[in-house]
C-alpha cells in the first residue's frame, strides 16, 4: 500500500450489495470500527459516493468493484481484483440480493434464474474464494444474509424463499467446518428491513401497502455484527421475526406454508411478508 494512504495498517472487509440497504449500513459499521472496504456492486456512483463518506468520517481505505455479481465468472473478477490490489480480506460480508414477488408462474424466467445465481452461487463462490485463506490464516469472519423467509416455504415468493433456505442451510454447514481454524461464520436472518428490496421485488412502496412496520437497517446491521462476534451460526433480527421463524416448528410443514402463501399472496397482505 502506498505510503500516506488512508487506513495504512488496517484490516479489510469486503462487503456485496454495498450500493443500498443493509450492505451500504455493514459498509459505514465497519469503517466506524476502522476497517478498509471493499464495495462490491454495480452502480459504481453509489458505491464512489459512499467509498468518499467512509473515507472522509472515518479515515480508512477502500476500493470499489463495480461488478454484476449474476454472471458466472464474478466470484473469480472479485478475488482477482482484491488480490491485484494486495488485499487480504479479514471480513466477508456476502449481502447482494434480491427477490420477486407474484405467482412463479407469471414471473420472469431469467429474473428467478439469475436471482439463484447470485443469491446463491455467487455466494457460494465468493466464500470459496476467501474462506480457505482464512481457515490457512486461522482467522476470518463472514457474514451471510439469510432471511426469515429461509424458515419455511413462502408461496408467491417461491424461489426467493428458496434461496434464503440455501443460504441459511450452507452457512451453518461451514460455520460447523471453520470454527476450530478461529473463522466465525453467521447467517443474519432479518424480517422485513428498511431498504430498496420491496421496491426491487415489486412489493410497491412499504409506506402505502400493508407491508407494515420495517426494522431500521442499523439495528438489523448491529445484530448481525454482535452474532458475528459471538461466533452465532445464524441470528434471526428482532424478538418477533425469532418468534415467527421458531412458531414453523410446531406445526405441519403443510400449515405454514399455507399460511405463509395466505399472507404473501398479491392483493391479500394484511401482516409483513416474510423478506
Ligand atoms: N430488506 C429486507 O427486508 C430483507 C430481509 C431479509 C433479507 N434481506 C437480504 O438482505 C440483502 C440486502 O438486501 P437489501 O434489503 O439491502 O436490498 P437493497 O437495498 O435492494 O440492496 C441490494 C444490494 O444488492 C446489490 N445487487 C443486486 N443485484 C446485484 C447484482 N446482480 N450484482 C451485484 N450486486 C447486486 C444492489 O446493488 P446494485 O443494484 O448497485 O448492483 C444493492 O447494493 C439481500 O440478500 C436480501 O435478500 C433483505
Amino acid at each position: 500500500m502506498a505510503a500516506g494512504r488512508p487506513g495504512g495498517n488496517r484490516k479489510w472487509a469486503l462487503i456485496t450489495g454495498a450500493s443500498a440497504g443493509i450492505g451500504a449500513v455493514f459498509a459505514r459499521k465497519l469503517a466506524r470500527e476502522g476497517m478498509n472496504c471493499v464495495l462490491v456492486a454495480r452502480r459504481k456512483d453509489r458505491l464512489e459516493q459512499l467509498a468518499a463518506e467512509l473515507t472522509r468520517d472515518h479515515g480508512v481505505d477502500t476500493r470499489v468493484l463495480a461488478q454484476d455479481l449474476g454472471v458466472l465468472e464474478a466470484p473469480r473478477k472479485v478475488l482477482e481484483f482484491t488480490d491485484a490490489e494486495g488485499i487480504e480480506i479479514d471480513t466477508l460480508i456476502n449481502n447482494a440480493g434480491y427477490g420477486t414477488h407474484g405467482e412463479f408462474c407469471e414471473l420472469d424466467a431469467d429474473w428467478e434464474m439469475k436471482m439463484v445465481d447470485l443469491n446463491c452461487r455467487a455466494l457460494v463462490g465468493i466464500s470459496h474464494m476467501y474462506a480457505p485463506r482464512m481457515k490457512a490464516r486461522r482467522s476470518g469472519r463472514i457474514v451471510h444474509l439469510a432471511s426469515v423467509a429461509a424458515f419455511q416455504a413462502c408461496p408467491y415468493m417461491t424461489t426467493y424463499g428458496a434461496t434464503k433456505a440455501f443460504v441459511l442451510m450452507f452457512s451453518e454447514a461451514l460455520w460447523a467446518e471453520l470454527k476450530e481454524f478461529g473463522v466465525h461464520v453467521t447467517a443474519l436472518c432479518p424480517g422485513p428491513t428498511q431498504s430498496e428490496f420491496f421496491a426491487v421485488a415489486g412489493l410497491g412502496d412499504p409506506s402505502t401497502t400493508k407491508v407494515g412496520a420495517l426494522e431500521p437497517t442499523e439495528i438489523v446491521v448491529e445484530r448481525g455484527l454482535e452474532a458475528l462476534a459471538a461466533n452465532r451460526p445464524y441470528v434471526v433480527s428482532g424478538i418477533g421475526n425469532w418468534i415467527k421463524a421458531q412458531s414453523v416448528r410446531f406445526v405441519p410443514r403443510w400449515v405454514a406454508t399455507t399460511i405463509a402463501g395466505f399472507l404473501l399472496k398479491p392483493g391479500r397482505r394484511t401482516q409483513p411478508p416474510a423478506a
